[in-house]
Parts: C-alpha cells; sequence; structure tokens
C-alpha cells in the first residue's frame, strides 16, 4: 500500500514538473516575438553604457542559459544581441520583399530601400564599433565553424550581384537613378499604347500606331546597354515587350530605317564591280578600234 502511495506521489511531482517548464518555456518566447526594431534599437542604446545588466528575456531568446555561465569574453554582448535581431528583421523583411518581386522581375525596383537596411546593419555588425568600443564581429561572425550570419548575408548579396541592381539604384540605396526612371516611364508609354489599341482582334492599327514609342523604346535600351546601365529589372521588362510585340501581337520588327542602309550598303558593295565592268567594256572598244586601223 506504502509503495504504491510513494508511486503515485513521485508521478504527480514529474508531472508538475514537466508543467511548469513548459509554461515557463511558453512564456518567455511570447515577449520576445513581439519586439519591434526601433524597441530594439533604443534597447540597444539603453544597455550598452550599463552593460553588465542581464536581460533574461532578450538573452533566453537567443542564447542557451548554459551560455551565461562562460567567461566573460566568451560572451556575446547584449549590443550585439540586439544587433543581430535587429539584422534578422530586416532580413525577412528584404526575403519578404524579393520572393513576390520574382515574376515579373521587380527586384530592384521594389527592395533597393529594404537591402539598403540590411547591408546598413551588417556594415554595423561586421566594421563598427557599437558604443563602448564593443565590436559584433568576432562574436556573431567568426566564432563558429558555419558563420551563418555571414553565410546568410553573402547568399543574399550574392543575389544582389547577379541582378546587377546597383546599376539601376543609387549609391546610397535611397533612389532609382534617373535613367532607370526614364526607361520605365518609355515603356509605359509603349505598353499604354499597347493596352489602347489591344481590344481589336486585328492587330494591324496596334503595329502601325504604336511603332514610333515602341521603336524609341527599343533604341533607348541599345543605348543603355552600350552604358552599362541595365539591370534585371529592364532587361525582363524589355524581353517581354519583345515577345508581346512579335508573338502575341505578331508585328514585324520596326526596320523602316535598315532599309535606305541596306541600300546603299549594297550599292558600295557592287561599285568595284561596275568600275571593273565598265574599264574592261572601255578596253574591248579600244581593241576594236586598233583592229579596224589595220
Ligand atoms: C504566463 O503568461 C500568462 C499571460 O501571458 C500569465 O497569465 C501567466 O501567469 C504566466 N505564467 C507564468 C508562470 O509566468
Ligand atoms: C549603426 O552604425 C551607425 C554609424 O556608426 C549608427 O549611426 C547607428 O546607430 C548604428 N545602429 C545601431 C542599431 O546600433
Ligand atoms: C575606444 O577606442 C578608442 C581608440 O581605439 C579610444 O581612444 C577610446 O578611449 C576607447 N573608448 C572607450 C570607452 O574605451
Ligand atoms: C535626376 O532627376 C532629378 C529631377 O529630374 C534631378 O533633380 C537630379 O539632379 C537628377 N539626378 C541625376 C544624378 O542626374
Ligand atoms: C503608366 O503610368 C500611369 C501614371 O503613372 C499609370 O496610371 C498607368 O497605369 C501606367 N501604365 C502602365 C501600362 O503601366
Ligand atoms: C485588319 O484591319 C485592317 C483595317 O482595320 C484591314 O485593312 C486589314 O486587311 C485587316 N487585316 C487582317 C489580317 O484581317
Ligand atoms: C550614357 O552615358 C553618357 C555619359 O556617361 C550620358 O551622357 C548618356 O545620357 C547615357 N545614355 C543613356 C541612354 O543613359
Ligand atoms: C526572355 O524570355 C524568354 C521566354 O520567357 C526566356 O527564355 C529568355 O531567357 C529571356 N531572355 C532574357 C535575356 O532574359
Ligand atoms: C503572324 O503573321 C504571319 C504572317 O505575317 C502569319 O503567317 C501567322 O499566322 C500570324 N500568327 C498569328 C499568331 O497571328
Amino acid at each position: 500500500m506504502f509503495i504504491v502511495q510513494v508511486g503515485a506521489l513521485l508521478i504527480a511531482l514529474i508531472y508538475y514538473a514537466n508543467a511548469q517548464t513548459s509554461v515557463v518555456a511558453v512564456n518567455t518566447t511570447i515577449p520576445g516575438s513581439e519586439l519591434s526594431a526601433n524597441g530594439l534599437r533604443q534597447l540597444a542604446a539603453a544597455v550598452v553604457p550599463q552593460s553588465p545588466v542581464f536581460h533574461p528575456s532578450l538573452r533566453s531568446q537567443f542564447s542557451l542559459n548554459l551560455l551565461s555561465a562562460f567567461p566573460e569574453d566568451l560572451e556575446v554582448s547584449d549590443y550585439c544581441v540586439a544587433l543581430l535581431a535587429i539584422f534578422g528583421q530586416r532580413y525577412s523583411t528584404y526575403v519578404n520583399c524579393l520572393v513576390p518581386a520574382a515574376r515579373p522581375v521587380k527586384v530592384c525596383q521594389n527592395c533597393y530601400g529594404t537591402y539598403g537596411n540590411l547591408m546598413e546593419i551588417y556594415k554595423n555588425i561586421s566594421d563598427q564599433m557599437g558604443p563602448g568600443n564593443v565590436s559584433c564581429r568576432d562574436s556573431l561572425l567568426r566564432s563558429d565553424r558555419l558563420m551563418l550570419v555571414f553565410l546568410l548575408y553573402s547568399n543574399l548579396e550574392d543575389i544582389w550581384t547577379a541582378s546587377e541592381c546597383n546599376r539601376c539604384v543609387s549609391l546610397t540605396h535611397h533612389s532609382l537613378t534617373n535613367d532607370t526612371l526614364y526607361f520605365m516611364a518609355t515603356l509605359n508609354q509603349s505598353l499604354s499604347c499597347f493596352e489602347k489599341y489591344q481590344k481589336q482582334g486585328n492587330h494591324s492599327e496596334l503595329c502601325t500606331e504604336c511603332k514610333a514609342t515602341y521603336r524609341g523604346l527599343n533604341e533607348l535600351y541599345s543605348r543603355m546597354e552600350k552604358n552599362h546601365t541595365l539591370c534585371i529589372d529592364i532587361e525582363d521588362s524589355m524581353n517581354m515587350t519583345r515577345i508581346l510585340w512579335s508573338k502575341k501581337f505578331n508585328c514585324s520588327f520596326p526596320r523602316a530605317e535598315t532599309v535606305p542602309v541596306i541600300a546603299v550598303s549594297s550599292f558600295m558593295l557592287f561599285l568595284p564591280i561596275i568600275f571593273y565592268l565598265s574599264s574592261f567594256l572601255h578596253s574591248e572598244q579600244k581593241k576594236r578600234k586598233l583592229i579596224h586601223r589595220e
């Protein structure tokens, strides 16, 4: 009888302990997920001057409790933990911007601002000294084999590089370049023209009415190609417009200006032949005259 009672007591105790830990675990995650970027920045500014202050709610979100028992120099400072949280938020904001901008491609136009923010916080982590001469470079970027923060960032950087967005965005990442805006406006003219004449089943009117703006767009595009000011957004929208023009509307490419070029150059090609032919005929005539005199 006694043994059964002890057993029941033990089981109750274990159950109670489990219930306790699960409640604690739930409560600690809730406040962390609600931190805003602004809140964190304020926290980072507030925490660092009085650095030894311990912040259980923030810390438990990012590190095992064991780590707080590590020696001072192996610990990640509160400032760096706050930077890491801001990095995480800006990272997901950028990725959330990228995915819907994948098709039709608008990754440069739509996401340059969020990329600029991400770059800025990564720079704080990698180069800059925080208040109190704290640098997060070693603690966040190179303390382990995986180097996750570095890896995540460099993947996004590769996407930015491959899309050539730098060519369309100002150096400060605050605006698109004027060339890009001008291209977009010209593209809009062509697309508006297409929209206007698209309704008729017979597209021959569209082909004649929109030919001028479409040709202008093509010329602008090839000038920009020479200037190296094309990024993926522009390349893709031009590609789509060309496919619309030739496949969907079945218009021929406006080659009006190439006809005279071909005429003149073929005339030039025949010049030597005409020259030899005429001199040959001329010499034949002379020969004949000579024969007549003999
Ligand atoms: C957990 O949070 C809830 C509300 O968020 C609160 O009512 C409850 O008392 C908390 N439990 C503990 C153990 O702090
Ligand atoms: C990042 O660094 C810049 C320049 O040093 C500073 O103005 C900014 O407040 C820093 N950001 C954070 C979150 O510490
Ligand atoms: C931070 O470092 C600079 C130079 O490295 C030094 O002049 C300054 O006194 C340091 N500040 C603190 C608070 O340690
Ligand atoms: C871009 O255009 C705006 C307004 O048209 C002008 O104020 C600005 O100076 C231009 N920037 C460059 C780099 O040409
Ligand atoms: C062109 O721009 C105007 C005004 O900016 C806008 O209302 C219109 O929807 C655009 N047209 C296309 C085809 O993007
Ligand atoms: C399209 O319509 C124009 C007049 O609007 C007409 O001259 C032309 O023959 C038509 N083309 C075809 C392929 O039906
Ligand atoms: C190409 O670059 C030159 C000088 O850098 C500039 O004057 C010209 O406007 C550019 N053309 C286009 C289409 O951007
Ligand atoms: C243009 O679009 C076609 C069909 O969508 C695609 O196969 C091709 O790779 C695109 N070309 C460029 C330069 O993006
Ligand atoms: C496009 O035009 C050509 C002749 O110009 C014709 O043979 C072809 O069937 C047309 N295609 C479509 C999809 O209208």
